[in-house]
């Protein structure tokens, strides 16, 4: 399975026409189908479970991702879910669909969803998709034409049904996400920063400030746009965010204020650790704001992270980059001691 490489442009393959409207069709299998709502979050949640197992099993979804999902003030599940159950009562099938607001950059709408292992090969995934695909039109239709509109939708390189799948429906692979890991039983070096520049645990009083840095700098990061104050909130509020192993780089400027131009933020889930073989933390968010890179601010925000873990005991730090970050995002993690692990990838489909 190989995703386009070399590729020129950011933007993903444009198509005009969406399979819609195939629910209803003769199907092998007779799934009844129906949105899902708040009562099903513990069915979903354990469906996740099985499906995360089958396909990605060193990151499974917490059962806080699957209720956060439900509040979120831009999923109407009556519209953007579908759940399928085989004649028995089984549930076979989930799909959502969720297009955050802010379409300042893009306007995006992000394919979730799978079918139970014991059920693949039935078409009961393109059905699924197909209904996604019209769905996400739907939603992008309301965005300005000013933006480019973008259908996206992640799989790990393993899971070679969902790639084939997605193909098929005319999605195309545009990018690879490469997940890393570092042991946390070797040397962890020590970075020197310019005098303007000091490190400091995350705190609530610079929270704001760090969701400003991480919108900036993400910029130049692929399909990345400004994340929404709920959005940022959820996140620095779930019980796996780890305020303690989560740093922050203080620039001063010119005029002698401070103000945050890096962060890395990070989180620990404990279920995952039986699946990975070890206990570990993980770096989701690294950025460092333009006019303060290559002052080596990352490398340092990381090794204090790398610290933080050891001591807390944990084996390994994770992570997921862009393997083709134009900010060169690889080579830093590469540079840290951190190696490939497995690979994500992402297909798309411009409107
Ligand atoms: C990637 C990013 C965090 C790097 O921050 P930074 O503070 O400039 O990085 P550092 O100065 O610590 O650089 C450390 C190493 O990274 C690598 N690196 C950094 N920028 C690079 C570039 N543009 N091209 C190639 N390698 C680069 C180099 O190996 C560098 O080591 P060197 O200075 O000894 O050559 C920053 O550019 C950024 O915020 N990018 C946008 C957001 C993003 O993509 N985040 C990562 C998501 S996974």
């Amino acid at each position: 399975m190989e995703c386009r490489t070399g590729i020129q442009t950011d933007a993903p393959r444009r198509r005009t026409v969406l399979p819609t409207d195939t629910l209803g069709s003769a199907r092998p299998e007779a799934v009844r189908w129906r949105p899902a709502t708040l009562a099903d979050v513990d069915d979903l949640w354990h469906f996740t479970r099985m499906v995360g197992r089958a396909d990605h099993p060193y990151h499974l979804t917490t059962r806080e991702g699957i209720e956060r999902d439900f509040g979120l003030s831009y999923f109407h599940p009556e519209q953007d879910s579908l759940i399928g159950f085989a004649p028995d009562g089984t549930l076979v099938a989930m799909g959502m669909v969720m297009s955050p607001p802010l379409r300042e950059l893009r306007a995006r709408s992000i394919l979730v969803g799978g079918v139970h292992p014991d059920y693949r090969g039935r078409g009961i995934g393109r059905e699924l998709l197909a209904w996604q695909l019209g769905r996400a039109a739907e939603q992008l239709a309301t965005a300005a034409p000013t933006v480019p509109r973008w259908i996206l939708a992640y799989t790990d390189e393993a899971a070679y049904r969902n790639a084939r799948l997605f193909r098929r429906l005319g999605m195309e692979c545009a990018r690879y996400f490469q997940s890393l890991e570092r042991r946390l039983d070797q040397p962890i070096p020590d970075i020197d920063l310019p005098g303007d520049v000091r490190v400091v645990r995350f705190t609530a009083e610079l929270s704001q400030a760090a969701h400003e840095a991480r919108d900036s700098s993400f910029q130049d990061h692929w399909a990345s746009q400004p994340m929404s104050d709920e959005a940022w909130d959820f996140f620095v509020a779930s019980g796996k965010f780890r305020p303690d192993l989560s740093y922050l780089a203080l620039g001063t400027g010119p005029d002698g204020t401070e103000k945050v131009v890096g962060f890395t933020l990070a989180t620990v889930t404990e279920d995952d650790w039986v699946n990975q073989g070890y206990t570990g933390s993980h770096v989701d968010l690294v950025g460092v704001i333009d006019g303060w890179r290559g002052k080596h601010i990352a490398r340092a925000l990381l090794a204090a992270h790398l610290r933080a873990a050891r001591t807390e005991g944990l084996a390994r730090v994770t992570l997921i980059v862009d393997s083709e970050s134009p900010t060169g995002a690889l080579n830093l993690y590469l540079g840290m001691g951190f190696t490939p692990t497995t690979r994500r990838l992402a297909f798309t489909v411009e409107l």
